[in-house]
């Protein structure tokens, strides 16, 4: 029998999960738990690069769990689990950045948008990549699939691999990103050439899969466009209105020529209703499987068990590349 691939990514408990990451990642590892031996984080350290209120990082860490699971992840066959309940990531973490130069950090672009017109920035931030690597070796993941605002991140990752395994011998598998034909970048609502996030300061920036459906139909109908009548998709000339028919396309099934098609001399507004309605049926099953699961109470022994089963694997890991490096161990 040959071995199944493994799969792991992660996602921050930075705000409330949006259509973006549901898009650009959670629905392919939705998909990949049937197929791939798969491990799915909460990357709470990540979003601690960040400050966070106490409180509100608890809150939307069970959040993001229950949501996990109210996509559907089935706990059965994916490991879900929070990174900083599997303490190797930290040791990892350290000695992925001891082998990252200054210079590769400073090219993130994440990292330049981040930081932009902040007074103080945390360390933390500039070495997320350096960490981010570390979480995915020490699973010996074989595909990452994100979307496509991480690809620098993972082409680091790979070069951190290459580099520790010619220093010190083979240690660690070398990934693959794994990217989604529909969606790999959502944009925001609001300014449709920036990436839409869940720490957005401006909540019309993104639809939240938390969002009532009337929130979600104000926030489509408000969404910006430009001043032409035509619904055709033109990534360069009219941002928005593409990034309305790719969110359409990824919530309808149907091909972006399909609705280009279907649209053709309607204005803007019958079509802007279908995209809220779209949203608003794919969402519904998952906000009432969502209230089930925080009320049922089950997250934290899913989370247990999750971080028991990941530190067997992170554990095993890192004592090799920890031995290759030179370190004693007991
Ligand atoms: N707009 C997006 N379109 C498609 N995919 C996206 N992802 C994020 N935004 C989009 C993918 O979601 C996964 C989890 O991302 P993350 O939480 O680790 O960090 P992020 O990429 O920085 O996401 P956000 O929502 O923008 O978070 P904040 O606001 O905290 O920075 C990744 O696979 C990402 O590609």
């Amino acid at each position: 029998m040959t071995k199944q691939k493994r799969v792991l990514s992660g996602i921050q408990p930075s705000g409330l999960m949006t259509i973006g990451n549901y898009i650009g990642a959670i629905r392919q590892f939705v998909a990949m738990q049937h197929d791939y031996d798969s491990y799915f984080m909460i990357v709470d350290m990540h979003a601690i690069t960040v400050p966070q209120d106490p409180e509100k990082l608890r809150e939307q860490t069970e959040s993001l769990a229950a949501v996990y699971l109210a996509c559907g992840i089935d706990p059965e066959k994916a490991t879900l689990f929070l990174q900083s309940q599997v303490r190797a990531h930290a040791m990892l973490g350290w000695m992925m950045t001891t082998l990252t130069y200054m210079g590769e950090l400073e090219r993130m672009t994440q990292f330049k948008d981040k930081s932009a017109g902040k007074e103080s920035i945390g360390t933390g931030l500039f070495v997320y990549p350096s960490l981010m690597a570390a979480d995915i070796l020490l699973y010996d993941s074989d595909l990452v699939p994100v979307g496509d605002d991480q690809t620098q991140h993972l082409e680091l990752t790979r070069d951190l691999a290459h580099r520790f395994n010619q220093r010190y011998g083979d240690t660690f598998v070398v990934p693959e990103g794994h990217f989604t034909e529909v969606g790999a970048r959502i944009m925001s609502l609001v300014d449709g050439t920036k990436k839409m996030s869940k720490s957005d300061p401006n909540p019309n920036a993104f639809i939240s899969l938390l969002d009532e459906p009337d929130v979600i139909r104000k926030k489509v109908s408000r969404a910006t466009t430009d001043s032409g009548r035509e619904i055709v998709f033109d990534r360069e000339n009219k941002p928005e209105v593409s990034n309305l028919l790719e969110i359409l396309s990824a919530f309808s099934g149907q091909s972006i020529k399909a609705l280009e098609a279907q649209y053709e001399g309607q204005g803007y507004g019958a079509f802007k209703k279908d995209v809220a309605e779209a949203i608003v049926a794919t969402l519904a099953p998952i906000q009432e499987r969502y209230r089930d699961i925080r009320a049922s109470g089950e997250l934290h022994d899913v989370l247990k068990r999750g971080a028991e089963k990941a530190s067997v694997v992170a554990e095993a890991t890192l004592r090799r590349a920890m031995e290759r490096m030179g370190f004693v161990q007991p």
